[in-house]
């Protein structure tokens, strides 16, 4: 079954506590954390002291994305903070398979981000350095979004390379994603939806995970 990462830009961050532990209850997988430098993005969110103060309220496992630029500076640190899985951006460095290994040799799973104009056929050759990819399917820095359909057709390209080259890469996809788009998103071959406004927007959180699913 498809697994749930509620994205927490849009939530509460004056009762972020509250906020997790009601994702946690109303049947969440994992935590998506929205990293922004306001480099790689026009936008700046949570960062480091953010992710520690969390991993001290709850033992949900952490799928850090980071929208930030030479990557390669942070990602030992996020994971010292509590990051279960870091993810980074194929377009925010120019060390993207050094980066993939420094995150696995400290333990950690290590993701690798497609921006909705990357082309998938960019990324194969490191699909071995990474436990799984992140399709984009809107223009990374803001909740909210509509999604790009043309994206979304990424996941299919990169399930079938995952296959050929016979590996166990997660594909996990972000972006714009609610009830009418998911059950297309999971039949594309997505393994993670990560959902944001969708989710906060409701008050019963747990009815529109289900609904995700
Ligand atoms: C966008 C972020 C997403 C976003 C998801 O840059 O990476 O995780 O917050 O939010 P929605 O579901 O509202 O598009
Ligand atoms: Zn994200």
């Amino acid at each position: 079954m498809v697994k749930i990462s509620p994205s927490i830009l849009n939530a509460d961050l004056a009762n972020l506590e509250r906020e997790v532990k009601s994702l946690e209850s109303a049947g969440a997988d994992m935590l998506h954390i929205d990293v922004m430098d306001g480099v790689f993005v026009p936008n700046i969110s949570i960062g480091l002291p953010v992710v520690q103060s969390l991993r001290k309220c709850t033992n949900m496992f952490f799928d850090v994305h980071l929208m930030i630029v030479n990557p390669e500076k942070y990602v030992e640190r996020f994971i010292e903070c509590g990051a279960d899985l870091v993810t980074i951006h194929y377009e925010a460095t120019t060390d993207v398979s050094n980066v993939l290994d420094t995150i696995r040799n400290l333990g950690k799973k290590a993701g690798l981000a497609i921006s909705p104009k990357t082309d998938p056929k960019a990324i194969f050759d490191l699909l071995p350095k990474c436990d799984l990819v992140l399709v984009m399917t809107v223009e990374p820095g803001f909740g909210g979004q509509k999604l790009i359909s043309a994206a979304a057709e990424k996941i299919a390209v990169l399930k079938e390379e995952i296959a050929k080259q016979n590996l166990a890469v997660e594909i996990e996809v972000d972006g714009g994603i609610n009830a009418e788009n998911a059950a297309h998103l999971r039949n594309l071959g997505a393994d993670i939806l990560v959902a944001g406004s969708y989710i906060m927007a409701s008050d019963d959180r747990k009815k529109v995970i289900d609904s995700l699913r």
